[in-house]
């Protein structure tokens, strides 16, 4: 998970500020991608959705039923939530966001088999080579068996690369690296292929928009790593851009485009996994807020979908309501963070619209 970076975030501002105010004027006619309707099928749109929500608030399963073709279950896929007793395995949260999700005919992707944070206490513990690659290659096995067949797409990998990635360390520190090293990665593509070869294997990671160096060695890491795999004859098929946005920073827009021509050349699927807008540096106004985040969403999609069409276009949450933002981007007059496609009263907000349309637009 990307940590906040006050000093960063607040050195940016200035830049974004004029961006930000002028996309927040723009009109519905800026936000529309350039083709026009189009007859291709929609990309599939979906949310992560949030086990405690999804059981108190019926406005919240009803949200899920209405706008998503997919279903992302937010955390209990995760080792956390499974793990926590190192003797079973716990399925009881992903179970039930699996049938809601089947009885509701709604696709599902799986998040995450190997992360370096959600981890129960025991596996950060862990000390030994043979103990990291007898766990992480049974979680996989137990987990992808479970759902081989229902759960589509797997997020492999998730988070695996350095924040601010220096000439030879391509890797970020988590246990997994440290106890495997890079072949962590390749431990876990091979044995998610091994047990459900008819899934779609991803890696998934944040990051990949924002101008400065920093961004773009983690775009060809990831790109070297997919390749890496693809000559070892071990499937992945696509990477999935968290896109968790700050509203006050730029897009590189370039940078962007050309990753999406070198996916294409190595023959792989972008999805964009985890979209939200991160508005704790905008003004307060809501109406300016919304738009701002509307704008900036269009933007971001606009420079992929030209290049190559997402398989997958899922949001962080669907409501106000209910978003990571609000607790760990909190806006200094506390109002609450308007990160998502809805409002807290799960009204469609401007960005609703702009998904929307790209989701119907033809590249
Ligand atoms: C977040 C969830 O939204 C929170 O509910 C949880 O407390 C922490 O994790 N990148 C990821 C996601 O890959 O799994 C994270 O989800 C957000 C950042």
């Amino acid at each position: 998970m990307r940590q906040p970076e006050p000093d960063r975030d607040i050195a940016a501002w200035t830049r974004r500020d004029a961006l930000v105010a002028a996309a927040g004027l723009a009109s519905a006619a800026v936000l529309a991608p350039g083709p026009g309707l189009a007859t291709a099928r929609p990309i599939p749109f979906g949310s992560a959705a949030q086990i405690e929500t999804f059981r108190t608030d019926p406005r919240y399963r009803q949200a899920l039923t209405s706008y998503c073709d997919v279903i992302v279950p937010m955390n209990d896929l995760k080792w956390e939530a499974i793990r926590h007793d190192r003797s079973r395995f716990d399925f009881s949260g992903a179970d039930e966001l699996v049938a809601f999700a089947e009885r509701n005919r709604k696709g599902l992707r799986g998040h995450a088999l190997l992360w370096g944070e959600a981890l129960p206490p025991w596996a950060r513990e862990m000390s030994t080579r043979a103990e990291a690659e007898r766990e992480l290659v049974e979680h996989i096995e137990t987990v992808v068996d479970r759902y081989k067949g229902r759960i589509a797409t797997w997020d492999v990998v998730n988070e695996v690369i350095k924040f601010e990635p220096l000439p030879g360390e391509p890797m970020r520190d988590t246990i997994w690296q440290r106890l495997l090293g890079p072949a962590h990665v390749e431990i876990a593509f091979r044995t998610a292929a091994r047990i459900d070869p008819k899934a779609r294997l991803v890696l998934n990671d944040f990051n990949f928009e924002e101008p400065g160096p920093g961004t773009a060695a983690r775009r060809k890491i990831a790109l070297d790593i997919c390749r890496r795999l693809k000559d070892k004859g071990i499937p992945v098929h696509g990477i999935g851009m968290q896109a968790h946005l700050y509203a006050d920073k730029p897009l590189d827009i370039d940078g962007l485009q050309a990753f999406m021509v070198e996916l294409g050349k190595l023959d792989l699927d972008v999805e964009i996994t985890e979209l939200d807008v991160i508005d704790w540096k905008l003004p307060a106004d809501a109406a300016t807020r919304d738009r701002a985040a509307a704008s900036l969403v269009a933007t971001f999609l606009d420079a992929i979908v030209s290049v190559r069409r997402p398989k997958a276009i899922v949001t962080w949450g669907l409501s106000d309501r209910y978003s990571w933002v609000h607790e760990i981007f909190p806006r200094q007059d506390k109002a609450r963070a308007r990160p998502l496609p809805l409002d807290a009263d799960f009204k469609p907000k401007p960005m609703m619209a702009v998904l929307d349309r790209f989701r119907r637009s033809q590249s």
